[in-house]
This record gives C-alpha cells, sequence and structure tokens, in this order.
C-alpha cells in the first residue's frame, strides 16, 4: 500500500498540493433527537411514519444519537487522522417551521459540533441541505413552490451570520439529482411524488434556490468556499436494445447535467430546456448560475439503465452478469470513476472534491469484536487506485471523503445496509471501528508523511482554493 500512497502523492503534486483526506455524513442519518430541543418534523419523519417506506419500518428518530454522542464521534474521527469532516446541518432543527424564528437550541448544537472539531484539528464543512426538508415546507409545496428559494436563501443567510466566521466550506446541496428524480418524479423517497410536473418544477426552484443560496454565502462569508454536491455517473444501457440505448441517454440528461449545466454553464440539457420553461422566469438563468469554487462529487457505481414506463421512461436496471458488484449489488467499476473524474475535470474547469465514495459490505463482528470489512477495504482500494489515475492523466482532485464515518440510517433501506468505517450496534449505540477504518487511517498517515516530506503540512491546507 505505501507505495500506492506515494504513487497518488507523487501524481498530486504539485498539480495538487493540498490533498483533503475526510469522512462524511448527514443530519438525518446520523442525528437522531428527532423530537428534542425544539427540532421540527422533516419530510423524511413523516415518510417513515407512512407504511411500507422504510425497510423493517426504520425511522431517524434515534439514529446514531450522534447529536448526543458527537464528542465520542469526533474522537473516532481524530482517530482516522482525518483532515476534514463534511456534515449537513438539519434545517428543521434551526429552522423548526424552515422559516420565521430559529431555534437556538438547533443553533447551539452545530456550535458545540464545530468548536469541537476545530479543537481537534480537523476543518468543518457543511452541507446546507442533505435532503430533509422541513415538514412545514412540503405542506407549502416544498420544492414544487418557487417561494423556496426564499426560504432557501434566508436560511442559508442564517447558516453564514452563526458558523461563517468558523466554518469557510460551504455546499448548498447534496445531489439534488437523486432527491429530486426518486422524491418528486419516482416517487421512492420522501416526499413520495411520481409526477413529471411536480419534478421539472422541482429541478428548477432547486436551481434557483442554489443560486440564490451562493449569492447569500458569497456576500455574508469572508473567504468562503462554495460548491454544490453532484452525483455523477456514466449511465450505460441495461440490455442490448436500442430502448434501453435510449433510456440511458436520455436518463444521464436528468442525472447528470439538470443541475450542473444550469450552475455552470446558465442552460439546461435540450432534453429538459422544454419541459421547465413554463415554470422560469426571465432572469433565473444569470442568477442560478453563480461562479463557484469547487464540484462535489459523489460517486459509487455507473448506472445501467433500461427502458420503462415512468416519467422519464428510464430506470435503474441490472447490469450484466459479468460486473462485479458489493453486498448489496451495486457494481464495482472503479474505471467509470476514473473517466467520471476526468470528464468532470475537462468539461467544469473546476478543483474537484470527491465528497463520498463507499460502499455497503455484508459485516460480521467476530467473537472478538473485530470486524474484517475485507470488501470495503477492497472497494476503497480500487476506487483510490482509479483516482490516482485520474490524477495522473490531469483531474484536479484535492480531496477524498469516504461515505460514512458510521453506519446510519440509509434512507429507505433503514438500518439495513451499513455504510460505516466504523459498526454501530443501535441497541447499545457502541461503536467499534472495522479493519477498514485502520486501512483508511493509515491511508492517511502515509499521505500526510509523504506531503510533509514535499514541505506540505496538513495544516497548510485549510481553506487554501477559496
Ligand atoms: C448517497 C447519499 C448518502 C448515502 C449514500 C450511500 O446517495 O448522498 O446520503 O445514502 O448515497
Amino acid at each position: 500500500m505505501a507505495e500506492d500512497i506515494r504513487a497518488l502523492e507523487n501524481a498530486a503534486q504539485p498539480a495538487n498540493p493540498r490533498f483533503t483526506w475526510g469522512v462524511s455524513t448527514s443530519s438525518f442519518q446520523i442525528e437522531g433527537a428527532a423530537r428534542l430541543d425544539g427540532r421540527g418534523d422533516s419530510i423524511w419523519d413523516a415518510f417513515c411514519r407512512q407504511e411500507g417506506r422504510i425497510k423493517n419500518g426504520d425511522t431517524g428518530d434515534v439514529a446514531c444519537d450522534h447529536y448526543h454522542r458527537y464528542s465520542e464521534d469526533i474522537g473516532l474521527m481524530r482517530d482516522l487522522g482525518i483532515d476534514a469532516y463534511r456534515f449537513s446541518i438539519s434545517w428543521p432543527r434551526v429552522l423548526p417551521a424552515g422559516r420565521g424564528t430559529a431555534n437556538e437550541a438547533g443553533l447551539a448544537f452545530y456550535d458545540r459540533l464545530i468548536d469541537e472539531l476545530l479543537a481537534s484539528g480537523i476543518e468543518p464543512w457543511i452541507c446546507l441541505y442533505h435532503w430533509d426538508l422541513p415538514q412545514a415546507l412540503d405542506e407549502l409545496g416544498g420544492w414544487q413552490n418557487r417561494d423556496i428559494a426564499g426560504w432557501f436563501a434566508d436560511y442559508a443567510a442564517l447558516v453564514a451570520r452563526r458558523y461563517g466566521g468558523r466554518v469557510k466550506r460551504l455546499a448548498t446541496f447534496n445531489e439534488p439529482s437523486v432527491f429530486t428524480i426518486f422524491g418528486y418524479g419516482f416517487g421512492w423517497n420522501a416526499p413520495g411524488i411520481a409526477d413529471k410536473a411536480a419534478l421539472h418544477k422541482a429541478i428548477h426552484h432547486v436551481n434557483l434556490s442554489h443560486g440564490r443560496a451562493v449569492e447569500v454565502l458569497r456576500q455574508s462569508v469572508r473567504d468562503a468556499s462554495i460548491g454544490a454536491i453532484h452525483n455523477r455517473q456514466p449511465c450505460y444501457p441495461s440490455g442490448t436494445g436500442d430502448e434501453d440505448r435510449q433510456a440511458a441517454l436520455h436518463f444521464a440528461d436528468y442525472w447528470n447535467d439538470a443541475f450542473p449545466y444550469p450552475q455552470h454553464f446558465a442552460f439546461y440539457p435540450q432534453a429538459l430546456a422544454e419541459e421547465i420553461e413554463p415554470f422560469q422566469k426571465p432572469g433565473d438563468l444569470a442568477l442560478i448560475a453563480q461562479p463557484l469554487d469547487w464540484f462535489g462529487l459523489n460517486h459509487y457505481s455507473p448506472h445501467y439503465i433500461k427502458a420503462d414506463g415512468n416519467c422519464l421512461g428510464a430506470t435503474l436496471g441490472p447490469p450484466p452478469a459479468d460486473v462485479p458488484r458489493t453486498a448489496i449489488g451495486w457494481p464495482i467499476v472503479p474505471h467509470a470513476f476514473r473517466d467520471t473524474l476526468l470528464d468532470i475535470n475537462a468539461r467544469f474547469r473546476l478543483p474537484i472534491y470527491v465528497l463520498e465514495n463507499g460502499t455497503a459490505d455484508d459485516d460480521k463482528m467476530d467473537g472478538s469484536g473485530n470486524i474484517e470489512d475485507a470488501g470495503r477495504v477492497a472497494y476503497l482500494q480500487g476506487y483510490t487506485a482509479a483516482m490516482r489515475e485520474a490524477i495522473s492523466a490531469g483531474a484536479d482532485v484535492r480531496g477524498y471523503f469516504v461515505w460514512s464515518l458510521l453506519d446510519n440510517f440509509e434512507w429507505t433501506a433503514g438500518y439495513s445496509q451499513r455504510f460505516g468505517l466504523v459498526h454501530v450496534d443501535f441497541a447499545t449505540q457502541r461503536r467499534s471501528p472495522k479493519a477498514s477504518a485502520r486501512w483508511y487511517a493509515d491511508l492517511i498517515k502515509q499521505s500526510q508523511k509523504s506531503s510533509a516530506a514535499g514541505g506540505i503540512t496538513s495544516a497548510a491546507r485549510a481553506g487554501s482554493d477559496g
């Protein structure tokens, strides 16, 4: 492995001297304390209460109880030796009705978290929206209501005022294509709507909200380093027929480009442009396309798309039989990650941060409490090697964050899928680092050693490319 690391560092320098290693989480998936200290409901609280939506009827009520155990969790991060921690703010925790009066107790939680991260030498990265829309706003139409751009901008202003002196790394949205397509187009995720017009309204209003929020963050946070986090992946046809080929092309326009194109280039891909038109007002696209400092990428695997009768005429299909898969069936194709990084580099010409990559493995604890998650280690090795190839080929990748620190609430799969470097026993809340956590700590240590030899310390990394 040491050789792999040296190759990574060599590839990373000098084009990319300040490589950041991190982990990512999100509020609803780990915090718990759902009805504590004035937090309002989110659409995921409401969705969890609907019969049959979440595997085993799981909820986010307790999750990893990170709200109370954040100190212990920061201790786990210190043990990993990470440079940075990306988390999201729960909008309904700080603004229980989504707008209006702020909740001091909720705001104070993130003060404690941020202060302890900084005291531990870990750079906080805030994502404003990781899918937990305040339920009160959903009742006003949620992302289908154009007014949400103003509500989101006000929420961004609150976060900027409160934390902007201490937190410079700010992201607007996590995976807008997932939460709009799955939440408003297919009805699989909260709020469970399957409607073509709803999807197009949501796409445009999320883009508008992004633009408004970037504007606010830029004005109110000195030295802010701002981006958005997109999942991009090649969309291959699942079968060999023409129908699947067409479906894959159409799906890719939505999945990969519906957000980055207007945000970076001020236009919608042709496949969507006509559908979005009725919801657009003059000046919207200019407002959406604010300058950004980096491109945030989440990537796990490529998609294999098949034709379907749904509103996009396309859905996720099986990969060909010879494609290796993870324990939960996700295709393992590291070269698709390399190609995606190179493609982003060529298209968007910004520093890239990989803000999620990882896998759910079939973790088994042995009699001595060890979890030898060889599948996760192999996956991470393969994917970091692919990233190294992309860097060698010229991609300006500045950081890599594993999803996730802890096993957590995996949306409609509830607690049945474990993505953590650290195992969580949900009955006792006991945390146990897996073999992959040791592997990651080692990778970071080796990387920092070779960085130090080149005169680059991790302290020099903070806020460098804003
Ligand atoms: C991503 C989400 C994240 C987590 C991982 C496994 O799509 O951003 O919350 O669910 O997948």
